[in-house]
């Protein structure tokens, strides 16, 4: 686990004064879920709704959460996958709460919208954790804490190679954006852009491939289709980019060389591409957050104090360094 910086202290204690204790009543999407789950009095029942499985870093995020809130480390899990619905996802929020969960977590597929289940929780005593995404809200007691990395950051570590190799040779950009309304597609974009900012790098065209890999090829051969000598693609996850790689190969170019790609993930099959010299840069995201979310739980439960953001730390790779950390990769 790589470490963690805690940005600030909550000012309030989690509040975690009546955890509800309702006997199981099978929730359409994890039938055995509820209450203390039976799994005796110390087991903490957790529901955890994830965004979906959209790419090698969710598969990596999801394994984390499932290898670490098991029966032995005290946790009774309740997962349920939202396919990258919303709906979906406040569905299985309600079912946590009608079962009366002592906990729930989830990975927001958009960041606005949530203000009335998380209210709905709140009424029923159950804490929030949010894990890997933010949510857009007003009032940030409807959570106890928010574990991820700094989305903004790493557009702006990758724009940063990108302006720091590329300045001053009239670049044309394209850029392959996450889900639309999400965090890490508003955060990457942002951080991205501010990098950029002032060099003659042209960013030519941007558009949503959905952080997977069908999309980032279907928006990539339309990018190569429309925009005549596409010099760089800035993809928002290594899955778009793996995605971009197909498209470059089959329109005859040579991904790495002809086009330059700069990713964000380091999931092993990016780092594969970019040891293999398709892919010049990725920034990494940690997606192991199992550990921290098991930690802040067991606090929240405990009523002891939790902080309120918890940034996961990232590292970045060339080539080279990709080559040399593939062997050890767990992800
Ligand atoms: O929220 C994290 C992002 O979601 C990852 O970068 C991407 O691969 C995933 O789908």
């Amino acid at each position: 686990m790589k470490r963690k910086t805690f940005l600030r202290s909550a000012a309030a204690v989690a509040s975690v004064a009546a955890v509800v204790a309702l006997s199981a009543c099978g929730g359409a999407d994890s039938p055995d879920a509820g209450g203390d789950g039976g799994g005796g009095g110390d087991t903490i029942s957790i529901g955890f709704s994830q965004v979906g499985a959209e790419s090698g870093w969710r598969a990596a995020n999801t394994k984390s959460i499932q290898d670490t809130l098991t029966e032995e480390n005290g946790f009774k899990l309740s997962f349920s996958d939202a396919q990258q619905k919303q709906e979906n996802q406040i569905q299985a929020i309600r079912s946590y709460i009608a079962q009366g969960q002592d906990v729930i977590a989830f990975s927001p597929v958009v960041e606005t919208g949530w203000d009335a289940v998380l209210q709905e929780a709140q009424a029923a005593g159950i804490p929030v954790i949010l894990t890997d995404r933010a949510v857009d809200t007003e009032d940030d007691s409807l959570y106890e804490s928010f574990i991820g990395s700094d989305f903004v950051l790493e557009g702006e570590r990758a724009g940063n190679w990108v302006a720091e190799n590329f300045d001053g040779e009239s670049m044309k950009l394209v850029e392959l954006q996450g889900t639309t309304g999400s965090a890490p597609a508003i955060d990457r974009k942002e951080g991205f852009a501010a990098a950029i900012d002032g060099t003659d790098i042209e960013l030519v065209d941007s558009q949503t491939g959905d952080f997977t890999r069908a999309g980032g090829k279907q928006v990539m051969e339309g990018f190569l289709n429309s925009h005549n000598d596409i010099d760089i693609v800035f993809a928002h996850n290594d899955d778009m980019g793996l995605g971009a790689i197909e498209a470059i190969e089959a329109a005859g170019l040579t991904p790495g060389e002809d086009v330059k790609i700069v990713t964000i993930d380091a999931v092993k099959d990016g780092m594969q591409a970019l040891a293999d010299g398709k892919i010049n840069y990725i920034v990494e995201c940690n997606p192991m957050l199992g550990e921290d979310l098991a930690e802040i739980a067991k606090k929240v439960v405990a009523g002891e104090e939790v902080e309120k953001r918890i940034v996961v730390e990232d590292a970045e790779f060339d080539q080279q360094q990709a080559a040399e950390a593939l062997p050890d990769r767990l992800y």
